[in-house]
């Protein structure tokens, strides 16, 4: 157990901004978390446990306890039949080099998903999902590790509340529970159409039609890497808010006043707006904000990037300007994706 004390949060997020931590700890294995957790608690410390960043914004105040980065490892295929293939992945691995494992054992169902900055064990958090498929279409099980009762548990995904980008480790149970692994059931089907409408277009324009995992895998990350920008390289946590889930009624209501406006059903009564457009069209693509460094990709609006900001409080400025003027044209409440932390 290697504790650090003072540690730049900013290196913790993939936006690069916030404060100091007073401790840091990496697990690497369930005891090792088990250990973790009860030096903390020993001391009466506060804990949080985290993946690579790409889904935080760190407070410029910082965490006054201890941040524990899961780095708990693991890839394996534990059960097999006919048609499906049952993996165990730990917690801490990469969520795409996991994708490009099940994908080179010719394992279909996370292919759509490749790409995505984090990992495993962040995924399950906020159900990540892309080109019309997310992870609680896959994943049969969760292994966490429960800090109120100190023991190792498996939650099935029937438990686990998940919702669009949501799930109980991200509401009622925040903070309770630290994912050790997921256990996922692949098919060793193929992936078949309908796809995604990007997806399809890209498809259909390299003339692919043998839709073999690997060859969906190669269309997401072709498609993804020519909208979003790369995070090694600049400083951004993928989508910024997430898209709005409104009444068909108010749907219709702008849609009138803005017929190009872009929206799909999503359940009963309710359509799920792109908040790219929301962004786009209240004037913020490809903005450079001069008052905060802040600036908005020129491909895909919804991506806030950090191109000089000082602090967290200058992309929590320019995140509300953008806010404001969505609101005062469209009336919508733009909603934070990245969780803000502490
Ligand atoms: N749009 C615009 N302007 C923009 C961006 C988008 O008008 O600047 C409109 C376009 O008309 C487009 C529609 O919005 O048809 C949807 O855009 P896109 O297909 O790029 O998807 P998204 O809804 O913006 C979501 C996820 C992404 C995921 C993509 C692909 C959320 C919040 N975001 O984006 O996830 O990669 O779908 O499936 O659900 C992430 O969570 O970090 C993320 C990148």
């Amino acid at each position: 157990m290697n504790i650090r004390e003072d540690v730049s949060l900013a290196t913790h997020s993939t936006m690069r901004l916030g404060g100091k931590a007073r401790y840091l700890a990496e697990a690497g294995s369930d005891t090792e978390l088990q250990e973790i957790v009860n030096w903390a608690k020993e001391r009466q410390l506060k804990f949080i446990i985290i993946g690579q960043g790409s889904n935080i914004v760190w407070r410029d105040e910082g965490f006054d306890g201890l941040v524990i980065v899961n780095n708990i490892p693991g890839k394996e295929i534990v059960a097999e039949d006919e048609t499906s293939a049952t993996v165990i992945l730990g917690g801490g691995e990469n969520w795409d080099e996991a994708v490009a494992w099940a994908v080179s054992k010719d394992l279909s169902g996370i292919e759509f998903l490749s790409l995505i900055p984090g990992t495993v064990g962040a995924a399950p958090v906020q159900n990540i999902g892309a080109y019309g498929a997310e992870l609680a279409d896959t994943l049969k099980e969760v292994g966490v590790y429960d800090t109120q009762n100190d023991c190792f548990e498996s939650i099935l995904n029937e438990s686990c509340k998940f919702s669009y980008r949501s799930s109980r480790f991200k509401s009622s149970d925040k903070g309770r529970y630290m994912i050790t692994h997921v256990v996922l059931r692949l098919n060793k089907s193929r992936p078949a159409p309908p796809f995604y409408d990007a997806l399809q277009a890209y498809l259909d324009e390299h003339g692919v039609t043998d839709f073999t995992p690997a060859n969906i895998r190669e269309a997401v990350i072709a498609i993804r890497s020519s909208k979003l920008p790369d995070w090694r390289t600049v400083a951004n946590n993928g989508s910024f808010f997430t898209n709005p889930i409104i009444s068909q009624s108010r749907f219709d209501e702008l849609k009138s006043q803005h017929p190009d406006i872009k929206g799909w059903p999503a359940g009963k009564g309710k359509v799920k707006i792109a908040a790219g457009w929301l962004v786009e069209n209240a004037g913020f693509k490809g903005v450079h904000d001069e008052d905060t460094g802040m600036a908005t990709w020129e491909k895909q609006a919804l991506v806030l990037v950090n191109e000089h900001a000082r602090s967290t409080a200058d992309l929590l400025a320019f995140r509300q300007k953008i806010i404001f003027k969505v609101d005062e044209l469209f009336g919508v409440v733009l909603e934070q994706e990245p969780e803000l932390l502490p």
